[in-house]
């Protein structure tokens, strides 16, 4: 008899892993100094001079139902917006605060715009929630070991009522799940130290999210974070434990599993530059090709990439960004069946790339070229077919006169020729197998 925690994580992560490429997109006041979202923490900026950027902030050009566009072009098949950041400034319109987008000059609820156009794109939504407060009255300041004010004797905790802190937590979770809709995804961020599991009365908190909207996946930093993945990878997962690990800036070697080695679901988060929120100076971008192979790493140890784009003050995606996800769509739209519902393959991981497999079908993805042909792990009395993806047209599987030794093997080359590859950000060979 399966864990009957782990059996509802199963059911409910099916879409989530057949999706495997997602939108991450972290946006709020931090836009406005735009040197990342943490700006706060690394420079000890006080609440009182953070407040510029609330009395500032008014995102003319934000339109997610370009946004949205863009993130079907790329391919991407659901998106998570930050609702609310470790800066507390909440981008929907909360009854609990005050500090709200709908409270600046906008006077816009940004999470509900978000969500009515990736809706509409038939793009399934997430929001992202910091555990995290810089701004309630109530969250540590001067012993958290994270907050702006750390360490500061101006602002001491006594006083601070942490329980009170708690309800409002939750109860902007109860708003967010209750007055927008079916949302797909609740993205928690993060716990660290004793701030971490029931510090969050997250067995209470789990309970009002599955009484809401039971078929939301949540990930598992209600008790894990970037670097630690919590209960989910045990026997014995907490009813917190989340519905899927989050590995962050980093593809697991060989994947994510529980401590038997059976695979979980993950999703690997991943900035297109080197920072969350925007930040002007970072032109350290990844190439489509680097994001492309990443994406097919991830799909090929059966996980899934969200991938970060950092929207500017005026509410644009940074037009590098757009521009890789544009190349990034092109690649997609000749060659997604390799990654949509594909999982790991039991072939060895060839020289020449990684392989992604749907059941019969087995996606020889070629990164490097080769000598002469590509040689697969598999002989060709065991293949009924293949097909360059891009194309569809016939790739012929053979044993030339020069592999002879090697029976068990199969070789095929692009109409004679092994290079320069037909598609040099990832060349695709759809193999099917016979029964
Ligand atoms: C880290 C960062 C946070 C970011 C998150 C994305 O937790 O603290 O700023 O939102 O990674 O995974």
């Amino acid at each position: 008899m399966e864990n009957p925690i782990i059996e509802a994580r199963t059911q409910r992560t099916q879409w989530f892993l057949d999706s495997r490429f997602g939108m991450f997109i972290h946006w709020g006041l931090y836009a406005i100094p735009a040197r990342g979202e943490w700006i706060r923490n690394i420079e000890r900026i006080t609440e009182e001079d953070y407040r510029v950027y609330f009395d500032e902030f008014d995102p003319i050009y934000y339109n997610p139902k370009e946004w949205a566009k863009l993130a079907k072009e790329a391919g991407m098949k659901y998106a998570v917006l930050t609702a609310k950041h470790h800066d507390g400034f909440c981008l929907f319109d909360s009854k609990l605060t005050d500090y709200k987008s709908t409270n600046t000059q906008c006077g816009r609820d940004l999470v509900r715009e978000f969500l009515d156009a990736f809706r509409a794109e038939g793009i399934k939504v997430g929001l992202y929630y910091s555990l995290l407060d810089w701004h309630h009255p109530d969250y540590p300041h001067c012993s958290d070991r994270i907050h702006p004010m750390r360490e500061n004797p101006a602002y001491p905790d006594e006083g601070r009522d942490f329980s009170r802190y708690i309800e409002y937590f939750h109860g902007q979770v109860k708003e967010l799940l209750t007055n927008y809709g079916r949302l797909d995804i609740m993205w928690f961020d993060f716990s660290y130290g004793d701030m971490c599991g029931e510090k969050w009365e997250a067995t209470k908190l789990m309970e009002m999210i599955r009484s809401i909207q039971p078929w939301l996946i949540v990930d598992n930093r209600l008790e894990a974070a970037g670097e630690t993945y919590g209960s989910i990878i045990t026997d014995n997962p907490t009813v917190y434990s989340g519905d899927f690990a989050s590995p962050e800036q980093m593809i697991p070697p060989e994947g994510m599993t529980d401590i038997h080695g059976n695979s979980i679901p993950w999703e690997s988060c991943i900035t297109l530059n080197d920072h969350w929120g925007y930040c002007a100076a970072d032109h350290h971008y990844k190439s489509p090709r680097m994001v492309v192979r990443n994406l097919v790493e991830c799909v090929s140890k059966n996980g899934n990439m969200l991938l970060n784009v950092g929207p500017n003050a005026k509410g644009e995606i940074p037009a590098e960004s757009v521009a890789i996800l544009k190349e990034v769509g092109k690649w997609m739209k000749e060659n997604s069946d390799s990654i949509y519902g594909c999982g790991i393959s039991d072939m060895p991981k060839p020289d020449w790339g990684r392989y992604t497999q749907k059941g019969n079908k087995l996606y020889a993805h070629i990164f490097e070229e080769c000598i002469n042909a590509v040689a697969l792990d598999i002989s060709a009395d065991k293949i009924e077919k293949a097909r360059l993806l891009m194309d569809g047209s016939e790739i012929q599987v053979t044993v030339p006169w020069n592999a002879v030794a090697f029976p068990n093997k199969s070789f095929f080359t692009f109409g004679g020729q092994s290079f320069p590859l037909p598609d040099e950000l990832d060349t695709v060979v759809e193999i099917t197998l016979k029964d």
